[in-house]
């Protein structure tokens, strides 16, 4: 379903990504880890198709989407639902305008329909009802639930987040976990899960792929992944720093 093949991005001097190779199958859940800096996001949007690479390429099913005009990347990423870091919410707009924007903005249903759908996701997120709340007034948890709902709304066969659990509680970023793995499971959708959080990794993970120097360092299920010996591994799995490293 996403295929990278020999992935390069730069940015001036700054080499980020230098020849990544991955493949995630349909209906996956796949999880990149990767230490903060070393390119989990820029690798995000290149597979969202919001970047190109320098050289490479990127397959979405069989089209190859670093080759495509603005008009073709466009259809490809009406399939697609990115939740990006921060899962920022217009505050201007209550939670069921948030969510429904992108089908009002279409235009092509009506406004009762969009409003059935708007409570279906809503309850599929455990927030039933919550339509005329504010941003303002919700939790940091409640957030990233509306975030989702919104994201799924257009029902895409490819979601990605970009560290879907940042600042929760290790319960509320459980139950969002949790959520994102049912959806994957009872939507189908192929999902991509940036994260560096070891729980996130074991509850949603089939296979994982840890980003290091630019590179996928290893492509591994979550078990082969808490058992490796390897020091790279061990020592990110662990939260262990060489003290080598020229980052804090
Ligand atoms: N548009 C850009 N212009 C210049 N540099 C960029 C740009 N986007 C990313 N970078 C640089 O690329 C590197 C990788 O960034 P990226 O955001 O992918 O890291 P990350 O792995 O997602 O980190 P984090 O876990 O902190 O979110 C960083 O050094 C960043 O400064
Ligand atoms: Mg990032």
């Amino acid at each position: 379903m996403i295929k990278a093949c020999n992935l390069y991005k730069s940015f001036g001097e700054q080499a980020v990504l230098c020849g990544v190779n991955l493949e995630i199958q349909k209906g996956e859940a796949a999880v990149i880890l990767g230490r903060s800096g070393s390119g989990k996001s820029v690798l995000l949007k290149h597979m969202a198709g919001l970047i190109q690479p320098d050289a490479g390429k990127i397959f979405i099913g069989d089209l190859e989407i670093s080759s495509l005009n603005e008009r073709e990347l466009l259809e490809v990423r009406r399939q697609m639902a990115v939740m990006f870091q921060g899962a920022a919410l217009f505050d201007s707009m209550n939670v069921g305008e948030n969510i429904g924007f992108s089908l009002y903005r279409e235009g092509k249903r009506s406004h009762s329909e969009i409003a059935k759908e708007i409570a279906g996701v809503l309850e599929l997120v455990g927030l039933k009802g919550i339509e005329s709340k504010w941003p303002a007034d919700l939790s940091g948890g409640m957030k990233k639930r509306v975030a989702l709902a919104r994201a799924i709304i257009h029902k895409p066969s490819i979601i990605f987040y970009d560290e879907p659990t940042a600042g929760l509680d290790p319960i509320a970023s459980d139950s969002i976990d949790k959520l994102i793995k049912r959806i994957c499971e009872i939507r189908q959708v192929t999902t991509v899960v940036i994260t560096h959080d070891m729980r996130t990794t074991q509850t949603i993970g089939e296979k994982v792929f840890m980003l290091h120097n630019g590179q996928i360092y290893l492509t591994a299920t979550p078990k082969e992944l808490f058992a490796s010996t390897d020091p790279v591994v061990h020592n990110f799995v662990n939260g262990i720093s060489d003290n080598k490293s020229n980052l804090t």
